[in-house]
C-alpha cells in the first residue's frame, strides 16, 4: 500500500490559500494537514477556527487537524464543526487523554494522539487500542521548515511493535522535516502517513513533489 500524504498548509501562501487548497485538490495528496498553534503549548501562533472553516469550504479532501494547544478538549466540537475529519491532540497537553479521545470520537471524527520528540511511545501502550492515528513529531512542534530528528526511525519501529502486539488499527503519521530522502526510510520503519510542509510548498512544482512522496 502507498503512503497517505498529508501536506501541511502551514507552509502555504496564506494570501492565496484558496489557490493552494485547489492545488492540493488536484494533486495526489490524500489529506490536508492543518496546524493549530496557541502560543502557549508551542511558542508560535498559526491560525484558528475561521481559517480552518475557509480551508474546509474549498477542500475536497479530509482535514487532518493537529491541535498544538493547551487543554484541547475546549475546542474539539468547534473544530469538528469547522470541518475536521481527523483531530489529533498532544498527549503532553491532556491530563485525561482517554476522555479527550472519547470526546473526539463522539463528534464523529477520527482520533489521533501526537507525541513530542522527547515523549516515549510507550506512554500510548494503554490507549493504543482506542486511537485511530499516532502523530509522531519528528521536529519540536511550533514551526515549519525544521530539521528532521533522526531518532524518529527508532520510535516508528517501537510504535509499530506496540500497534501490532495490541491488534490496534492505528496509523503512524510522521510530522516535521519530511522529505524525499527520509520518506523511504520512514516507510520501511512502518510509517503510514507522511506530513510535509516546506518540502511541498517551497518546491518548484508542489504537485510533482506530492507525486514523488506518494511513490517513495
Ligand atoms: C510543526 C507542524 C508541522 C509542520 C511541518 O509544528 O506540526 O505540521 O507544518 O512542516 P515541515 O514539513 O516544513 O517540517
Ligand atoms: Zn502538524
Amino acid at each position: 500500500m502507498k503512503a497517505i500524504i498529508a501536506p501541511s498548509v502551514l507552509s502555504a501562501d496564506f494570501a492565496n490559500l484558496q489557490r493552494d487548497v485547489q492545488m492540493l485538490n488536484e494533486s495526489e495528496a490524500d489529506w490536508i494537514h492543518v496546524d493549530i498553534m496557541d502560543g502557549m503549548f508551542v511558542p508560535n501562533l498559526s491560525f484558528g477556527l475561521p481559517v480552518t472553516e475557509a480551508i474546509a469550504r474549498h477542500a475536497s479532501k479530509p482535514l487532518d487537524v493537529h491541535l498544538m494547544i493547551e487543554k484541547p478538549d475546549r475546542y474539539i466540537e468547534a473544530f469538528r464543526a469547522a470541518g475536521a475529519s481527523i483531530i489529533s491532540v498532544h498527549q503532553e497537553a491532556c491530563v485525561h487523554l482517554h476522555r479527550v479521545i472519547q470526546q473526539i470520537k463522539d463528534t464523529g471524527c477520527q482520533a489521533g494522539v501526537a507525541l513530542n520528540p522527547s515523549t516515549p511511545v510507550t506512554v500510548l501502550e494503554d490507549i493504543i487500542a482506542d486511537i485511530d492515528l499516532v502523530c509522531l513529531m519528528s521536529v519540536n512542534p511550533g514551526f515549519g521548515g525544521q530539521k528532521f530528528i533522526e531518532n524518529t526511525y527508532k520510535k516508528v519501529r517501537q510504535l509499530k511493535e506496540i500497534i501490532t502486539d495490541s491488534g490496534s488499527k492505528a496509523l503512524i503519521e510522521i510530522d516535521g522535516g519530511v522529505n524525499a530522502q527520509n520518506a523511504p526510510l520512514l516507510r520501511q520503519a512502518g510509517a503510514d502517513v507522511l506530513v510535509a510542509g516546506n518540502f511541498v510548498f517551497k518546491s518548484q512544482d508542489p504537485i510533482r513533489t506530492i507525486h514523488e512522496l506518494k511513490n517513495v
